[in-house]
């Protein structure tokens, strides 16, 4: 058997779009297009080119872009003061400070500081205990842009068995909220995880989400099992290369003849990040204009 390919990629244009036009509604009905704010401090270079992406996806769809670039010096008073006023201008619907913060600033207060409701990150704790709850909120990104490519592909998604591999904040623990609102049965696994093969064995779904390159191998995997690889690793160079090889936290060429459907790595969870901060910053923008949501956002 060979797994099916799930297209992120495809999935992620196609939420652009739908993201695109309702931005074109929103502008109509409020008067104003959504705004993004994105805030970078120093000059990290992975950092940079995510900033520059979510700049130019941000304008793509229609919405309005402030970019604030910092200096790697900043001091913490001087970033808490820009977010203060970023939470109240009213044509900032979404405010994103991008990690890693530099060392000498505490990432918890920065996020702590930045309104509920225009935190389309889903990083603040306040979100986190909506998520948790069950209220509406925002949701950190990837792990929503997970959970729509396991919705596309296998609709209902009660009483399947779900194993997250990772607990951070930002993937592992909201994923597995997100698959337990959805009724699968669910299971965190991480580095303290005894015999972690036999409890990925038994998952219908596995989230690989721990950032060790091609980890999880295809004998861990249960016959057809839906695999979601969030890992971004880069290989050292073997000869001729320049760069090393993008890889996942799964053993793509031995799963993909096990699973039923898998990821790939590059094009399957990565596009989907940017397309659902779009959506959220859209979902903030409606909800900050106390107009009503569209369904299908
Ligand atoms: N750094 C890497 N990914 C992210 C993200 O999704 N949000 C923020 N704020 N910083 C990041």
């Amino acid at each position: 058997m060979t797994a099916e390919r799930i297209d992120g990629k495809a999935f992620a244009a196609s939420l652009r779009e739908r993201v695109g036009e309702h931005a074109a509604q929103f502008e109509a009905s409020a008067g104003r297009k959504a705004g993004l704010a994105v805030v970078l401090v120093g000059e990290d270079p992975a950092s940079q080119v995510y900033v520059r992406s979510k700049h130019k996806a941000t304008v793509a769809a229609g919405m309005e872009s402030f970019e604030h670039r910092l200096p790697a010096d900043t001091s913490e008073e001087d970033l808490l003061a820009l977010v203060d006023r970023l939470n109240a201008d009213e044509a900032v619907d979404g405010i994103l400070v991008q990690l890693p913060l530099p060392d000498h600033l505490d990432e918890q207060a920065v996020i702590a500081s930045i309104s509920p409701d225009k935190d389309v990150d889903g990083f603040h704790v306040t979100n986190a205990g909506r998520l948790a709850v069950g209220q509406s909120g925002f949701v950190p990104c990837t792990p929503l842009g997970c959970m729509m490519l396991l919705t596309e592909r296998l609709g209902d998604l009660s009483g399947l068995e779900a194993v997250v591999i990772g607990r951070s904040n930002i993937v592992g623990k909201p994923m597995a909220q997100l698959l337990l609102d959805a009724n699968a049965t669910v299971t965190i696994a991480h580095s303290r995880t005894k015999d972690l093969p036999s409890v990925v064995k038994r998952a219908d779904i596995v989230v690989a989400a721990v950032g060790r390159a091609e980890m999880v191998k295809a004998d861990w995997l249960k016959d057809g099992a839906t695999v979601i690889d969030v890992g971004i690793n880069r290989l050292p160079p073997t000869d001729g290369e320049e760069k090393g090889r993008l890889v996942g936290d799964v053993d793509y060429a031995g799963a993909k003849s096990v699973a039923g459907a898998i990821t790939p790595v590059p094009g399957g969870v990565g596009p989907m990040t940017i397309a659902v901060l779009l959506r959220n910053t859209l979902v903030a923008a409606y909800r900050n204009a106390d107009l009503q949501v569209p369904d299908g956002l």
